[in-house]
């Protein structure tokens, strides 16, 4: 595997191997590689003659206030892990040389980034689309894959793709899951095992909300009432918000149907989980 951290190098790089005929799958990431990562790379690997993995923790997506410094970082790792998991390519670039003085241009997808994490992250999603176009513009993939754990992000992405007329195919994957159910994330280093136990409230929510929706309870007013009296059991929970959406509007829904995605923001300390499924799809093991 090659590390590259040179923006112009890399660019020339990914232009020749298109020129040569390459197909080029793309996992874009923030490091701290866990097993969800992993299962982009894996799929990925089977997508494209080329896997290319970014690992950028990019500023312009944190707010003033967020963990943008605290952040995780293990390059060192990650690139042990990346090799193994067959990855050809591991862009690693400096924040910068990707946004150099009198960078003054941002891509901002409307409509879709005013609703839930939109809400109380103010910014967040146009430093999400800018980085992935200039990634994008960089790397030129074929297929680039997102985990769904992201919906919001996922969903803004393929918009940006669809309205911008990008020549790659964007591929969802679901959440990978702790054996114990929490939503695999680089953030849960930060939870101690207190927090963690408490955590694991997203997962039992989702799966009570899956039953009572399965079991023909279709008032999202009702399903989220009893979301919010359960998480409010634990201590340190402080929701962000719990709504039901439609998958691809991602705007409130007052009866489920097959489009219905509840999704959860929830902060334990000072660590702000999320979480989501399709509330009549079978229950997350
Ligand atoms: O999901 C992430 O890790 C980041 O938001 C992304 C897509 C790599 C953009 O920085």
């Amino acid at each position: 595997m090659e590390i590259i951290q040179d923006i112009q190098a890399f660019q020339q790089r990914m232009l020749a191997e298109r020129q040569q005929g390459k197909t080029i799958s793309f996992v874009p990431t923030m490091g701290f590689l866990h097993q969800g990562h992993l299962s982009l790379l894996e799929e990925g690997r089977g997508r494209g003659d080329l896997l290319v993995l970014s690992i950028f923790v990019n500023p312009i997506q944190f707010g003033p206030n967020e963990d943008f410094d605290s952040y995780p970082r293990a390059l060192q790792r990650d690139a042990e892990l990346a090799a193994k998991t067959g990855v050809d390519i591991l862009f690693a670039p400096d924040a910068e040389a990707m946004y150099p003085p009198g960078c003054a241009t941002s891509v901002q997808v409307s409509g879709l980034t005013e609703n839930l994490c939109g809400a109380s992250r103010p910014g967040h999603f146009d430093g999400v689309t800018t980085v992935v176009n200039k990634l994008f513009n960089l790397v030129q993939p074929h297929v680039a894959l997102f985990g769904m754990k992201d919906f919001q992000q996922l969903a803004v992405i393929r918009k940006m793709v669809a309205d911008l007329n990008m020549p790659v195919k964007i591929i969802g994957m679901p959440i990978v899951r702790e054996a114990d159910g929490l939503a695999m994330s680089s953030r849960n280093t930060y939870l101690s095992p207190e927090l963690r136990q408490q955590g694991l409230a997203l997962i039992a929510t989702i799966r009570t909300l899956c039953a009572a929706a399965v079991a023909g309870q279709r008032d999202a007013a009702t399903l989220i009432a009893q979301a919010r009296d359960f998480i409010t059991t634990q201590p340190d929970a402080r929701i962000d918000y719990i709504q039901i959406c439609h998958d691809e509007t991602l705007q409130d829904m007052d009866t489920v149907d097959e489009h219905s995605v509840v999704l959860l923001a929830v902060r334990f300390g000072e660590t702000r989980l999320i979480d989501n499924h399709y509330l009549l799809q079978p229950e997350p093991a």
